[in-house]
């Protein structure tokens, strides 16, 4: 079968009433990223960044995936399918994709703010001042904030570099490492590339997409069966 890496941002969850951070109406236009997504925020307040993932975590369960979601998940019917997300979201798990990389952490999960290696299942629930982990720390959302290391990179670009198809899906290209990863796609495979407003200065090998998520992946499904 061949493998298709699929690296997917903010824009493959709006359909789903996700906002994305970048968009006008975008979640960086509300809030300052520093203050609720960064290490350093957490120093300085963690009480306003554990209410800033609390209501982002309440949202995610009152959305479902969409087309864009449950088509790539259909696709594991025909493909080796590899999903590395920016999406701190479960849509693609819920919509039943089977294997996902989150570079950028997870909502549901809460871990130890003192030893990375305790990670905990919260589901919906809240993360409050007070709840410890089993060293009495303070649990924190499982999220990569920005200041952070991105552990899972490794990982990702390993699966990118046995690509055989990439397909790149609602993100800017604004954020580094994982901007970087279609870098590493080997010679000669494709990418698409799936986006409404497609970033600018994308490399000559990248065929566009001009479409939303669900739209955009109907039409992947058509072009990847020429390949
Ligand atoms: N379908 C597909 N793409 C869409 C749609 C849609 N319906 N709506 C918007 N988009 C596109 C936008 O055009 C934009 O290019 O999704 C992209 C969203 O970009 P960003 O908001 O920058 O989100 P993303 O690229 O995922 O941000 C990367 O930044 O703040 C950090 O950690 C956060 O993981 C996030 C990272």
């Amino acid at each position: 079968m061949k493998q298709i890496v699929v690296l997917t941002g903010a824009g493959m969850s709006a359909e789903s009433g996700i906002r994305t951070f970048r968009d006008s109406n975008g979640l960086w236009e509300e809030y300052d990223v520093m203050e609720v997504a960064s290490i350093e925020g957490w120093r300085k307040n963690p009480e306003l960044m554990l209410r800033f993932y609390n209501e982002r975590r309440k949202q995610m369960y009152e959305c479902l995936p969409n087309k864009g979601h449950l088509l790539l998940a259909e696709m594991e019917k025909d493909f080796d399918v590899k999903i590395v997300t920016q999406n701190v979201d479960n849509l693609h798990e819920r919509a039943g994709s089977t294997h996902i990389i989150h570079l950028h952490g997870e909502l549901s999960k809460a871990r130890s703010s003192v030893d990375p290696n305790h990670i905990y299942d919260i589901g919906d629930k809240a993360i409050n001042p007070g709840d410890k982990c089993e060293k009495g720390s303070q649990l924190r959302p499982h999220i990569v904030w920005f200041g952070e290391e991105v552990p899972a990179m490794e990982e990702a670009v390993k699966i990118v570099e046995s690509a055989d198809i990439l397909c790149i899906i609602g993100t800017s290209l604004n954020v580094y490492p994982a901007a970087g990863l279609l870098h590493y796609a080997p010679y000669g495979c494709p990418i698409y590339l799936i986006d409404p407003n497609p970033p600018f200065d994308l490399p000559k090998r990248v065929q566009v997409i001009a479409k939303g998520a669900g739209a955009g992946v109907e039409e992947l499904v058509k072009r990847v069966k020429q390949v």
